[in-house]
């Protein structure tokens, strides 16, 4: 009879038998998929497998640290954090086009751990978060970035792995399950949708320093706010984003021309349409109120009463 208990037990075994004796990459953002296919695989081999952690500046408020926390403070894993800020905020400096930003931010991503990768010794194996719909819906957005660019030959001939994916059988709630069964905290487990290019896509335009720092400090704001108020795990995806846009407003009775922070909070079933939450008014003002206060170089906020369609749900 099948049961997660019974589906840990036989992917350990399976996977002892696949990898031997020999050792296993893998490439941990931090998202449901990856952190359940971590905690799998050092349950299954322990040391043999190395996590690489890939910072690229565009990840939201406390997630590196936690990737950190909970794989090599709490369960002992081998895990290389990468800090990699500088090079993408770089290479992404001036460069308004969202495509171009998505293509530099995925190509970037693959130099990056190719190059971990070369520097480690007796890889055979990369592990994978691939899970079932991934393979029914294969090319959709939704695929992560390394399963998507290794898929159409994003790494090297030479560092072609073998696949190692355990998932590849699950729905996404049976992931989250998993995940649980593991022992991961509820906020890795039952977190929000998050695109692969980060926050990089809600700081809109050509991405500054400032303007996505104010973009991870008034999400911050927002998902601590809705959390408090008992909409965390209830509405389907919430996030700001600010417009490369500026307004005269007015701060300790001075003129300021400060950025506007969009809220936006829908509800889907797949992504492919979506409404908004109705947010409670007052909540907004709280929020609004925080925002303004809180953030650095915002003065205004704005709430995205657009369903999909006729906006996406990211805006751009
Ligand atoms: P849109 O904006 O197309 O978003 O209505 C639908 C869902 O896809 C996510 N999304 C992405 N996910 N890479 C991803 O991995 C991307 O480039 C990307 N763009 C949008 C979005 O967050 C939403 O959940």
């Amino acid at each position: 009879n099948w049961n997660m208990e019974n589906f840990i037990a036989d992917q350990i075994e399976l996977i002892k038998r696949q990898v031997g004796d020999k050792k296993v990459l893998l490439a941990l953002s931090g998202g449901v998929d990856s952190s359940v296919v971590a905690a799998l695989l050092i349950r299954a081999i322990g040391k043999q497998l190395t996590c690489v952690h890939v910072n690229h500046g565009l990840l939201r408020k406390g997630e590196p640290e936690q990737v950190v926390q909970v794989f090599r403070d709490e369960m002992d894993a081998n895990l290389i954090y990468v800090d990699a800020v500088d090079r993408f905020l770089d290479k992404l400096a001036g460069v308004a086009d969202p495509e171009q930003k998505r293509k530099i931010i995925g190509a970037e991503f693959i130099r990056v751990f190719e190059e971990e990768a070369r520097k480690l010794e007796g890889i055979e194996f990369l592990g994978q978060g691939t899970i079932y719909p991934d393979i029914i819906e294969s090319g959709t957005k939704t695929v992560k970035v390394i399963k998507s660019h290794h898929n159409v030959g994003g790494l090297p001939e030479d560092l072609d792995f073998a696949l190692v994916e355990p998932l590849k059988m699950l729905f996404k709630d049976e992931v989250r399950a998993c995940g649980k069964a593991l022992g991961l905290p509820d906020s890795m487990v039952y977190r929000q949708p998050f695109p692969g290019p980060g926050l990089g896509v809600r700081c809109l335009g050509a991405i500054t320093r400032d303007r996505l720092e104010a973009v991870r400090e008034s999400d911050a704001i927002l998902r601590e706010e809705f959390a408090k108020n008992g909409l965390e795990g209830k509405v389907w995806q919430y996030f700001t984003a600010i417009p490369d846009l500026k307004s005269v407003g007015v701060k300790d009775n001075k003129r300021v021309d400060e950025w506007c922070a969009i809220i936006r909070a829908v509800n889907t079933i797949d992504a492919m349409t979506a409404t908004v939450e109705n947010v409670p008014f007052e909540l907004l003002q709280h929020i609004t109120d925080r925002i303004t206060h809180e953030v650095k170089g915002i003065n205004r906020v704005l709430f995205d009463l657009t369903p999909k369609p006729t906006g996406t749900i990211e805006f751009e």
